[in-house]
């Protein structure tokens, strides 16, 4: 049990990140380069998916290929993590996808869940948790659980633009198995628990204050 993080550099995902963090980024765009910014991290974080060999003919003749062995099983963490779901799916278009659904009470930080929509059985699926921010953790802490009772096993793949360290220690603490791919590792969580220097809201930046 260990949670590995993975700072994915790439030129590209530097550049759009930078247009995320900026408080002048207009809604729509922060959305697009939100989405630029996961396809480039998921094609990362399932460098390891196993293939297995097959033969495909082509237009001249037949020769050997690789096909994904088997599905994953994607769940992005309502809202935020809706902004990867459609880079998951145009890379994984037959994955499955599950949703969770947890607000931070913005008082005690602490996860109040209100979505859980997960396959029946994880046993032997590799699962890709998708949700931009790791602050404290505890979004996806409370995620992993519900995973590890539907039978995940194995190590859980997790996607997030931006994580703060705090929230890799309280992972690391819970014992959780994780690949964190995230796109910058950030420097701390401010007295209100958001990552500075972080990029504010994800939820709010891609879809408005729901208050
Ligand atoms: C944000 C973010 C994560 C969580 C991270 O969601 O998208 O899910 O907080 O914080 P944590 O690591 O301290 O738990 P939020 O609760 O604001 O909901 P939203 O996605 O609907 O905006």
């Amino acid at each position: 049990m260990a949670v590995s993080l993975h700072v994915v550099e790439h030129p590209l995902i530097a550049d759009s990140l930078t247009r995320v963090r900026d408080l002048h980024t207009p809604n729509a765009l922060f959305r697009q380069e939100l989405e630029r910014i996961g396809t480039l991290l998921i094609a990362e974080a399932t460098r390891s998916l196993p293939t297995h060999a097959v033969k495909v003919q082509t237009p001249l003749t037949e020769t050997n290929g690789r096909t994904l062995t088997a599905q994953p099983v994607v769940v992005p963490v309502l809202r935020a993590g809706l902004g990867f779901l459609h880079a998951a799916q145009d890379l994984l278009p037959n994955a499955d996808v599950g949703f969770i659904g947890v607000a931070r009470d913005e008082e005690t930080f602490q996860p109040k869940p209100y979505v859980n929509k997960l396959p029946e059985r994880l046993a032997g699926r590799q699962v890709i948790v998708l949700d931009p921010m790791l602050a404290t953790g505890g979004s996806l802490a409370h995620t992993c659980h519900l995973l590890v009772e539907r039978g995940a096993t194995g190590t859980i793949i997790v996607v997030c633009v931006l994580a703060a360290p705090e929230g890799i220690q309280y992972l690391r603490d819970s014992g959780f198995d994780l690949a964190v791919y995230t796109a910058a590792l950030d420097e701390r969580l401010n007295d209100t628990a958001f990552i500075v220097p972080g990029l504010g809201d994800a939820g709010d930046r891609q879809f408005g204050s729901p208050a």
